[in-house]
């Protein structure tokens, strides 16, 4: 078991990428905390994961909200003894051209996938300093890397994710934790419903590998960085995007 008596909380757990992220680490013998903003979905992933004999416990979380995710991580902290691990998956898209992008799209899309993984990992990195160890691994985009049409908002908060993670892997791998993103393509889960069809055969056929990403391609990313295979790695940003743009 790669993860055994490791404790990680899982932003956005309910779903998609999170879910698929939270029964691999459990698998892999992490205590997971599931850390959503839903929690019907969320306890779906935890009842997912007892049942198979796994340990996992639901907390309802905004990460948009600091004092909600310092509450957040204080009772894992506390319930668990440990955080070893943090995964700042939680994120939502709202899409639209800029002459049409309104205030409050701007500001929902960077509420939640910025200052919600700036609050996620403040919170966490204090508890790991005391430690002495950890990994923080965040979710950033091929929207972040290259830009993507009708995703002004987003495509900046997955930019504002690969610097902050190479600025924390800097100030904290003194500390010896090692801060890491994933920046996924195209991977069909919930967020991709809503793309039209016709940007997703773009999409596709851009790809070498002629499909989308499944949720398990990324939840073992994320499980290669949470991992002790990944100890020398930092400050990386892991592309898990079918070669699109080779
Ligand atoms: N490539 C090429 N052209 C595109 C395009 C694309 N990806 N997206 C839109 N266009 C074109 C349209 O064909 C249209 O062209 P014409 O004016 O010549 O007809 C023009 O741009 C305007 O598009 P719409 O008519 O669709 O405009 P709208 O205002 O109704 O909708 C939109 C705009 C909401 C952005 C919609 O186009 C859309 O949803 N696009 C997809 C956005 C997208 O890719 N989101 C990814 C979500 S998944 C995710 O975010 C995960 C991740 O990290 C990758
Ligand atoms: P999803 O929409 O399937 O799941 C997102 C989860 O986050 C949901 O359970 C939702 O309840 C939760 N969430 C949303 N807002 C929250 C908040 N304020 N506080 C706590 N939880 C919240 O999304 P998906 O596709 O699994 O995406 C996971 C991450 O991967 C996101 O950060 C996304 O931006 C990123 N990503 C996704 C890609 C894709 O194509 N699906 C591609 C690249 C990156």
């Amino acid at each position: 078991m790669r993860l055994k008596d490791k404790t990680a909380v899982i932003t956005g757990g309910g779903n998609g990428i999170g879910r698929e992220t939270a029964l691999t680490f459990a698998r892999e013998g992490s205590n997971v905390v599931v850390a959503d903003f839903d929690p019907e979905a969320g306890k779906v992933t935890v009842n997912s994961i007892r049942e198979s004999g796994g340990k996992a416990a639901f907390q309802q979380v905004d990460v948009s909200d600091q004092a909600n995710v310092e509450t957040l991580m204080k009772t894992v902290h506390d319930t668990f003894g440990s955080l070893d691990i943090l995964v700042n998956n939680a994120g939502i898209t709202d899409d639209g051209m800029l002459a049409k992008l309104g205030r409050d799209s701007w500001q929902r899309v960077i509420d939640v996938n910025l200052s919600g993984v700036f609050y996620c990992t403040q919170a966490a990195a204090a508890y790991m300093i005391e430690q002495g160890s950890g990994k923080i691994i965040s979710a950033s985009s091929i929207s972040g890397v290259y830009g993507n049409i009708g995703q002004t908002n987003y495509a900046a908060t997955k930019a504002g994710v690969i610097g902050m993670t190479k600025t924390w892997a800097k100030e904290l791998g003194r500390k010896g934790i090692n801060v890491n993103a994933i920046a996924p393509g195209f991977v069909e889960t919930g967020m991709v419903e809503k793309v039209p069809e016709k940007v997703i055969a773009q999409m596709v056929e851009k790809v070498p590998l002629k499909r989308l990403g499944k949720p398990s391609d990324i939840a073992k990313a994320y499980l290669y960085l949470a991992s002790s295979d990944a100890d020398y790695v930092n400050g990386t940003i892991l592309h898990v995007d079918g070669g699109i743009v080779v």
